[in-house]
């Protein structure tokens, strides 16, 4: 196995992360919902994190695994299911393993890797690894759903190294602590495409008492053609590609994201 993969940095911030506002305010749910209502499940979320995708998909009723490589993102999921009616746990199975290498035993109708999980693996050794994985868990009809962030030329070059930046929102906990969020890009690789983040999270607690996390991870962009190069070497034919969740064209905005929904090819070379 190359490179590193980075679940561990959710370790510090798994109880925060579905309160954080641009997280919660994603408007990525009801596409995923869509998709894994009408693949008829089941559905294999990659990467599935605190269940923020995960358990509306369940509600929707349709029988979903998520697998991620945190046990503290997942200990977050459990305790959301907990919540949840017995109706809804019964549709989830979650697994704890690394994205480049699983063996669930079966396939399923739609695999998903939603918020950019796939930008933590930094080599394409790594990449490949997951891909493939994904295609031999997927059925020969069913769909993969991919996304990660456009790169913006503007954004990568102008990026400020070693400065906070990013303006959010406070947010409060449900057990009220007052959180301010900011960012730091803390070195970038333009050779490996590689930026070192930080993300910083400024707590006060009820008490008064402050403290300062730090999430650390390295995140790997990957530019629209090399993401269906990757996509073609691992099996898979891309049917789809969108800006936004609301199924924008690709080049209708920039710079958007980048959805890819794709296919195993039936003929690959
Ligand atoms: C940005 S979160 C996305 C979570 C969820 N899909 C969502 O939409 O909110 C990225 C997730 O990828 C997981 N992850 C990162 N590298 C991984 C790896 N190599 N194997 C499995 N999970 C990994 C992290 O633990 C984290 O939960």
């Amino acid at each position: 196995m190359t490179g590193t993969a980075s679940f561990d940095d959710y370790a510090s911030i798994a109880d925060l992360y579905d309160h954080v506002t641009p997280y919660r305010d994603r408007p990525d749910i009801a596409f995923f919902v869509e998709a894994a209502v009408e693949s008829g499940g089941p559905v294999l979320e990659v990467g599935c994190g605190t269940g923020r995708v995960l358990i509306p998909i369940a509600r929707a009723g349709v029988d979903i695994a998520g697998l991620d490589g945190s046990p503290h993102m997942l200990a977050e999921c459990r305790q959301q299911l907990d919540n949840e009616p017995d109706v809804v746990r019964s549709r989830v199975h979650l697994v704890q393993s690394d994205m480049r290498q699983f063996d669930l035993a079966r396939q399923f109708a739609l695999i998903t890797i939603p918020f950019r999980p796939f930008q933590h693996l930094l080599t394409v050794g790594d990449q490949l690894a997951c891909l493939e994985a994904i295609h031999r868990h997927l059925a020969d009809e069913g769909t993969f759903v991919l996304d990660i962030f456009n790169p913006s030329l503007d954004f990568l070059v102008k990026l400020p190294v070693g400065e906070e930046f990013g303006e959010e929102p406070e947010f409060t906990t449900p057990d009220g602590r007052r959180v301010i969020r900011r960012q730091k890009t803390v070195a970038q690789d333009r050779f490996a495409q590689i930026n070192d983040h930080e993300l910083l999270y400024y707590v006060t607690h009820p008490d008064g008492r402050k403290e300062r996390l730090v999430q650390s991870f390295r995140l790997r962009y990957v530019f629209r053609f090399e993401m269906e190069h990757l996509l073609a070497r691992a099996g898979f034919v891309v049917e789809h590609l969108y800006a936004g969740y609301d199924r924008s064209a690709y080049g209708s905005t920039y710079p958007g994201e980048l959805v890819f929904v794709a296919r195993k090819n039936p003929s690959p070379r």
